[in-house]
């Protein structure tokens, strides 16, 4: 795996933000809410909805991207609201909404896993309700070998490529999202590697929260 690095509360206006690094891939998410949904017509009145936008910057990509919100965002920001939404108690506030802003500064391949761990930062920095982290990594096959953490260039030339998100303590996978080619046995030992760099990165994680808020505290 890459180097991961964590900051917390680097968007100051938002009621929580994470700045999440996997190596060169950087993802920023800022959360803001639960605050009611408008138009009202949107609302729902038995449970309060997660929304969140992924977007990838022009400057982020070796080949400048044009600006905007095109179809590849459309698909990654519904991934993360999917694999994240199962972790909040959503029903604790009916008809209100939670806003999630992931910018992806850098890419170097993996940046929707890093986005959901930015997420799931700053959905905890503020103090919305969850029943669990949502940690992810990515996992894949390179020359018959089984990788995990794809950088972009792995990603260009993998056989295959898997998008992995987890709930640690439940033992709950919230996004299995993959293509290639790959046989049962292989896609077992990637959900297998896939938990134990969950893990690693959920202690990481753990422990930056708990080194912000304990000082806080103190
Ligand atoms: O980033 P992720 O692996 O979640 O999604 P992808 O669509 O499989 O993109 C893989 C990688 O391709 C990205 O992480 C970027 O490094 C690169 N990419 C790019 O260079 N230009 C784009 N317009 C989109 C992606």
């Amino acid at each position: 795996m890459r180097k991961i690095e964590v900051e917390l509360g680097v968007v100051t206006r938002a009621n929580g933000s994470a700045l999440v690094k996997f190596g060169d891939t950087v993802a920023l998410a800022a959360v803001y809410g639960p605050a009611e949904l408008h138009p009202a017509h949107l609302r729902e009145y038995q449970t309060g909805i997660l929304r969140c936008r992924y977007s990838l910057a022009p400057f982020s990509v070796e080949e400048r991207k044009v600006p905007g919100f095109d179809r590849r965002s459309v698909e990654l920001s519904k991934v993360i609201r999917v694999a994240i939404e199962p972790a909040i108690f959503l029903e604790e506030f009916p008809k209100a909404v939670v806003d999630v802003f992931v910018e992806i500064l850098q890419a170097d391949g993996s940046t929707r896993v890093t986005a959901i761990n930015a997420t799931n930062l700053a959905l905890i920095s503020a103090g919305i309700p969850m029943r669990d982290f949502v940690v992810a990594c990515s996992v894949g096959k390179i020359d018959n070998c089984l990788v995990v953490d794809l950088n972009g260039i792995e990603d260009n030339f993998s056989q295959a490529d898997i998008n992995f998100a987890f709930m640690p303590n439940r033992n709950k996978i919230t996004l299995f999202q993959g293509d290639g080619q790959l046989t049962k046995n292989e896609i077992k030992e990637l959900i297998s590697l896939a938990k134990k760099s969950c893990e690693k990165i959920y202690e990481v994680e753990k422990g930056v929260l708990s080194g912000k808020y304990s000082r806080q505290i103190s």
